[in-house]
Parts: structure tokens; sequence; C-alpha cells
């Protein structure tokens, strides 16, 4: 697999920490020293759907690809406002594409998990291209009467398109059942028969927990990457981590003892974007020539379930 086009999309309405608290028992100095979030991007006029279909014609674009091009659409979101059909289903009416689609939810660690399908499809189909969108809107499920969540989180989009090639080096995925430090259960419909009493309330995240998981499970998943490719962690370029808090990408490089330069955020602008935060970054990284040819990259991620799941790419675009 290669990836041949990135694209992205945020909300245009930005967040400081001082909007925030103006409204939370918080502050700017709280939440930039225990995060690095200066602000984030939230869904006011816009709804994620146009998101996503204006992150993919990016992608599409950048690829030289159209619409019609595009043999299957694997979408990476944890909740939104439909149900069912699938956003992937909306997304492909909406950028006028025509192939089967399926959504899927990895949590934050759901960009890996489409990488991963994506390669599989690539070997085992007879089809060439295939668009992945993250597209996550958090702060519709967060909690907003309360500052443990409400202010770590930013919505956003990203899309990139993949087709065959020998750029991925090696993947590697992990899920461990443990849902209570982080869960969001969503409220459904009552009926005369069911008796069960649940009770629902908006994210749940036992923060510290998340942390000290995400911290040893990344790390360990990038040196499984690193050694499957045979190659070592200063043969690395970059490594765009899943930005959820800028403590956890420095833990991380301090224990892989690489230089600062070598971990990209954008954390400080976007907030954590659950599974669009890698591809967000990969797209202000081409666009901003950042990434040559020949580059390695690692990417590595996690999130609710919990899973996570890092991979390795020679960049040869
Ligand atoms: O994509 C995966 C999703 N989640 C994550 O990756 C989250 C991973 N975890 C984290 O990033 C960090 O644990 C947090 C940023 C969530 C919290 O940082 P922390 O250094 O672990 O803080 P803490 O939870 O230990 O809280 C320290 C204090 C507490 O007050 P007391 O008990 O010491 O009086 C909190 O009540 O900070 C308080 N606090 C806040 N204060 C101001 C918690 N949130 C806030 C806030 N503003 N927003």
């Amino acid at each position: 697999m290669k990836i041949i086009g990135t694209g992205k999309m945020l909300p245009s309405l930005s967040v400081t920490n001082n909007m925030l608290a103006t409204f939370l028992d918080t502050s700017d100095e709280w939440i930039k020293t225990r995060t690095g979030i200066n602000e984030r991007r939230l869904l006011s006029d816009e709804d994620l759907v146009t998101l996503a279909a204006q992150a993919s014609e990016e992608a599409l674009k950048d690829a030289g690809l159209t619409a019609k091009d595009i043999d299957y659409i694997i979408c990476s979101n944890v909740a939104n406002s439909f149900v069912t059909p699938s956003l992937s289903c909306i997304v492909e009416g909406k950028i006028d594409a025509y192939c089967p689609c399926i959504d899927i939810n990895g949590a934050c660690t759901g960009f890996i998990y489409a990488l991963d399908m994506a390669e599989s499809f690539l070997k085992t189909k007879n089809i060439n291209n295939i668009l992945i969108v993250c597209a996550e809107e958090p702060s519709r499920f967060t909690n907003w009467k309360e500052r443990n969540t409400s202010v770590l989180f930013g919505d956003g989009a990203a899309a990139v398109v993949v087709t065959k090639g020998d750029d991925l080096l090696s993947l590697e995925l992990n899920s461990t059942s443990n849902y209570e430090p982080l869960y969001y259960k969503l409220e459904m419909e009552k009926t005369p028969y069911n008796r069960l009493h649940e009770d629902f309330q908006p994210l749940v995240m036992n923060g510290k927990e998340v942390y000290k998981l995400a911290v040893s499970a990344s790390t360990a998943d990038i040196q499984t990457v690193l050694r499957e490719a045979g190659l070592s962690a200063d043969d690395v370029n970059y490594y765009l981590l899943h930005q959820a808090n800028i403590r956890i990408i420095e833990t991380i490089r301090e224990k892989l003892e690489q230089p600062q330069v070598k971990f990209p955020h954008n954390i400080e602008k976007y907030g954590n974007t659950s599974s669009a935060s890698i591809p967000i970054l990969l797209d202000e990284m081409r666009r901003s020539g950042k990434i040559k040819q020949g580059d390695v990259l690692v990417f590595s991620a996690f999130g609710a379930g919990f899973t996570t799941g890092a991979c390795l790419f020679k960049w040869n675009n």
C-alpha cells in the first residue's frame, strides 16, 4: 500500500482556553501546561458530513483522482448523529462516488485500523484505490458541565487515498477489552419489554489510567513495527503520534531517546480530534513540504477499547 493523497477540513470556529474558562472551573494555564492545548476547533454551523466530504475531495484532488476512481470507502468514526446509514455511505453520496462503503469504530486508533483493512483489501480484492476518511466530533459526547474531558477534545476530519504499493513496511494492532477507563454509552429507545436499568452520561474517562496505558502501549507498538521492518528508532524521520496530550508525546519521545524535531505536533491548535488527529497532522506536514521522498514515518495511536496500533511507512510519493 502507498498513500497518494491527503486532505483535511477543520471547523471554522476556534475556541480558546480562555473562552472555556468563562463557563468552566479551569484556566488557560492549567490546560496549556497539562495538555499542550491552546485552542480547538468546534462544530457550530457546519456538520460532520460536510467536513468529511470536503476532506475527501481535497485528498482526491491531491491524488489526481476523481470520486469515480474510488473502489472502496472506509470511514473511521466514534459517534455521530446518524447511527444508520453509515457515515461512509452518506459521504459517498456527497462526493458522488459509487463503491462499497463501511464505517469502523477503532476509537482514536481508527486510522491505523483503517490502514490495516485497506492493506488487506488491496491484497485480496481486485481493486486499486481506497478512500479512508476519519471524521470525528467528540465535542458532541463530552461532558460540557465538567472540566475533566471537555477541554481536551476538538472536532475535525481528514482523508487519505491509498493504492497498491510497497510503502507500508509494518503494522501492529492490539486490543484489550478494558472499557472502564474511557467509554461513552448512547441512550437507546425504551421498549415495553426491556427491563434493564441503564445509566447514561457523557464521555467517562479516567485520565491518569488512559495516560499510563497510552505511554506503555504506544512505546511497545512503535518498538514492534521498528523490529518488524528491521529498523532502529534512529532510522525514523518523523513520529506522528495521536495528538491526545503533549506530555504523552514527550514521554514516548524520551523513552525512544529521540530528538523533539522528530515528533511534530498540532495539538496546540486542534486538541484531541480522535482518529482524525494523525491524518490531519500528516496532511499539514505534506502540504508544508516537511515530508520528503524516502522519509521513514511512524504513526502510533491509542484509544478507547483499549485499542492501540502503529505502522511504519517509507514515503515514496
Ligand atoms: O484519545 C485518548 C483520550 N484521552 C486521553 O488521552 C487522556 C489521557 N490523560 C491525560 O491527558 C491527563 O490525565 C489529563 C490531561 C486528562 C489530566 O491531567 P493530569 O495531570 O493527569 O491531572 P489529574 O487528572 O491528576 O488532575 C489534577 C488536578 C485535579 O485536582 P486535585 O484533585 O489535584 O485538586 C483535577 O480536578 O487538576 C484538576 N483538573 C483541572 N483543573 C483545571 C482536572 N481537569 C482540570 C481542568 N482545569 N480542565
